[in-house]
């Protein structure tokens, strides 16, 4: 063995051993190498030459960038402690990837400092990775590149960074320009995003980033190993064998992977799966197809219908294309209509039937169709796959609180207000993401010499697509009643007193929301005495007047003044909601639901006449090399958060003490009614819906 394979092999060592001790939150004293000697700090580029009129332009320093230490208008920048969490990450990954261990602080990969949290019950399983598999994977002739990918692109990331910072601390808004797909689509009718990078304070930790990397490490070490495994394989097993061939370091639901093609479990997920905003009450034949109505009989619905126990899911939002985007790989998707029905019981759903184009004489597909049954349920599952990424998730939860984040560090967070505390925790991270974002996974190119989006490669619309969904759904929106969850929920017909306890997103989602009403209302009392007080509170008045106004947040909806209690804790209640519940039940069942390809492919590549089983597996469903890029994506997107909402003592140590300490004690409760029914469910071979447990539900969209 030469020396760079002795290097090589000491790094692989190391992260994997790192990535065991997070997994076991275990000390990791025994494993990191540490040292006294602390990263080197390199200089950064701080501070600008440029006069720019108010603007002071903050750099971080690349290996080759020149460092330009100058003042504007006689004002200097204090070198923010994120900044250099930054560069001194990007010094860890060089030395990482040259197999320099030696000198690592350990306070990157410090897993000791991270708080055991309460395990929750799931339905995914995972080996443990014991000391023999680490030093297998390492020794893999897979593993050489494995790394280099991720650590390269959380690496050039860094790089690109490049902040202007305001002189009066603000951070600017700004519109999304014409995307070049269609040049001739103003977007600038979009949510707000902010203008450029975030401020430094909003960057990630070093020790995030070093979480990232010790957690995706192992699980990209094994793919390669499981993806040679799987390679031979016939097409309808290869989804399988990626999770039986090889199954160290992959976690599984290995219950999905025995029910995923049973009807009750494809209209389980509707309502407690990756996805559980799109279903609607069945309120009358009119929301039904003549072809749907013809072929599952009209007294049937209308019997259903007057039971309550007829829903719909419709994919409306992908008429208008049900054509792939003009560049990228081959896929083709419909605009499906599902229809499900409610057990006498109301404990259970099943789906009656699906048309998947939406011409007069369009096909209805039922569990009669055999083969094209399972065809018909798949392009199902990748419409609802690219309405939960595109809209649901990114659109509904990532963009969608971004002029928030934006309007509350103007307004708010500048002048230190007492509800600065509140938002503090409901912000982390989330600006850094989205910058990423339209970067990389939705890299939101204005010409097209930009390199495509992942994104873009892995889903059947594409970027400048879920642009105009989410462009859409912006125009009709009010902020309360779209994002606020009983109202949301009436939307779609579930009113308040809508018997469906089999509903868990609902049901889950109500608990969280009520707790977060209570916790808003009890801040709030601390804070004012009277509705007068929040009415002459200048800062509040501001931070209205910023979230709303056209060249600001231009959020519709919200109030542009705010006079009273009562709608501040609306407010704050719904503000509390989308980056915490809603999010986490957008985000959370991604890898759990998605990893195993046949049951929600990101996308399906062919339309098929009389489909054969085999058809489907060989012909529509996504390749190996797409459902390992998914597999991978999906995993990093769900590391679990440092930051849960049962966990912010430290945050309200000041203001908010006593309202938090209520609060901490309704979810602890939540959680543990939750945990019941989800021990009591597995027990019974049942699925588990775990994302909305307080345990586990992140405080922001902190990934
Ligand atoms: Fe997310």
């Amino acid at each position: 063995m030469n020396m760079n394979m002795n290097t090589n092999m000491t790094l692989k060592l190391f992260l994997l051993t790192a990535s065991a001790v997070v997994f076991n939150n275990n000390a990791v004293s025994a494993f990191v190498a540490p040292s006294a000697t602390t990263c080197k700090r390199q200089v950064l580029t701080v501070a600008a030459a440029r006069r720019q009129q108010n603007l002071v332009v903050l750099q971080v320093a690349t290996a080759d960038s020149i460092v330009d230490d100058d003042t504007v208008n006689g004002a200097s920048w204090e070198d923010p402690d994120s900044i250099d969490d930054i560069q001194s990450a990007i010094e860890v990954m060089e030395k990482l990837q040259k197999g320099e261990t030696g000198a690592i602080p350990d306070d990157h990969f410090d897993g000791a400092k991270i708080k055991p949290r309460k395990p929750v019950c799931t339905d995914m399983e995972d080996d443990d990775l014991d000391g023999a598999v680490l030093k297998e994977l390492a020794e893999s002739e897979e593993s050489n590149n494995a790394l280099d990918r991720p650590i390269d692109f959380l690496k050039n990331l860094m790089k690109g960074y490049r902040y202007i910072k305001r002189r009066d601390g603000k951070i600017e808004y700004a519109s999304y320009p014409r995307h070049y797909d269609n040049p001739d689509l103003d977007l600038s009718w979009l949510m707000k995003m902010m203008k450029g990078a975030p401020p430094p304070e909003y960057l990630f930790s070093k020790r995030k980033i070093g979480r990232l990397v010790k957690f995706i490490t192992p699980f990209l070490l094994s793919m390669q190993v499981t993806k040679r495994k799987a390679k031979k394989s016939d097409p309808e097993d290869m989804y399988e064998d990626l999770f039986t061939k090889y199954t160290r370091g992959i976690p599984k639901n290995k219950r999905l992977m025995k029910h995923w093609e049973e009807d009750k479990e494809f209209a389980r997920q509707f309502i407690a799966g990756l996805n559980p905003v799109m279903v609607s009450v069945g309120k009358n034949l009119s929301q039904l197809t003549d072809s749907l109505v013809s072929k599952l009989g009209k007294d049937d619905l209308q019997g259903l219908i007057d039971e309550k126990r007829l829903f719909v899911v419709d994919y409306d939002e992908l008429i208008e294309f049900a054509s792939p985007p003009p560049s990228g790989y081959e896929r083709e998707f419909y605009a499906p209509v599902v229809v499900l029905e409610l057990n006498k019981e109301r404990t259970e759903l099943d789906v009656m039937g699906i048309q998947l184009d939406r011409t007069d004489d369009a096909k209805v597909y039922t569990k009669d169709d055999g083969d094209e049954w399972l065809y018909a349920k798949t392009h199902v599952a990748s419409a609802d796959s690219n309405v939960h990424e595109w809209v649901s998730h990114l659109g509904k939860t990532h963009l969608a609180f971004e002029p928030h984040i934006i309007a509350i560090h103007n307004t708010l967070k500048m002048k230190n207000h007492a509800l600065a505390p509140y938002f503090a925790p409901l912000v982390k991270d989330t600006l850094f993401l989205n910058w990423a974002a339209r970067k990389s996974l939705a890299n939101y190119a204005t010409d097209e010499k930009t390199e495509g989006s992942t994104g873009d490669l892995l889903s059947s619309i594409g970027v400048s697509q879920y642009m105009q969904i989410n462009r859409k759904w912006w125009k009709s929106y009010d902020f309360f009643k779209s994002s606020g969850l009983p109202t949301e929920l009436e939307s779609r017909g579930f009113d308040k007193d809508f018997d469906m306890p089999c509903y868990l997103f609902r049901e889950d989602g109500m608990k969280l929301w009520d707790a977060y009403g209570e916790f808003a209302s009890n801040y709030v009392d601390e804070i004012y005495h009277c509705d007068a007080d929040v009415a002459k509170d200048d800062v509040v008045q501001e931070w209205a007047e910023e979230t709303t106004a056209m060249d600001k947040g231009a959020v519709p909806g919200f109030p542009t003044v705010i006079n009273d209690k009562a709608t501040l804790v609306k407010i704050m209640q719904t503000l509390m909601w989308v980056p915490s519940g809603l999010h986490a039940a957008m985000n959370f069942p991604q890898y759990d639901y998605y990893s195993y390809v046949p049951n929600k492919p990101l996308f399906t590549k062919a339309k098929k006449a009389n489909p054969s089983r085999k058809d489907v597996f060989d012909k529509v469903m996504p390749d190996l090399g797409m459902t390992i890029k998914t597999m991978q994506l999906t995993r990093v997107l769900t590391i679990p958060s440092e930051t849960c909402i049962d966990d912010l003592d430290d945050n309200f140590a000041e203001v908010g003490e006593a309202s938090y300490k209520k609060l901490k004690s309704k979810l602890d409760t939540i959680s543990d009614e939750i945990e019941d029914r989800n021990v009591a469910n597995k027990n019974k071979g049942a699925a588990v819906y775990s994302y909305l447990n307080p345990a586990v539900v992140p405080a922001s969209i902190d990934i």
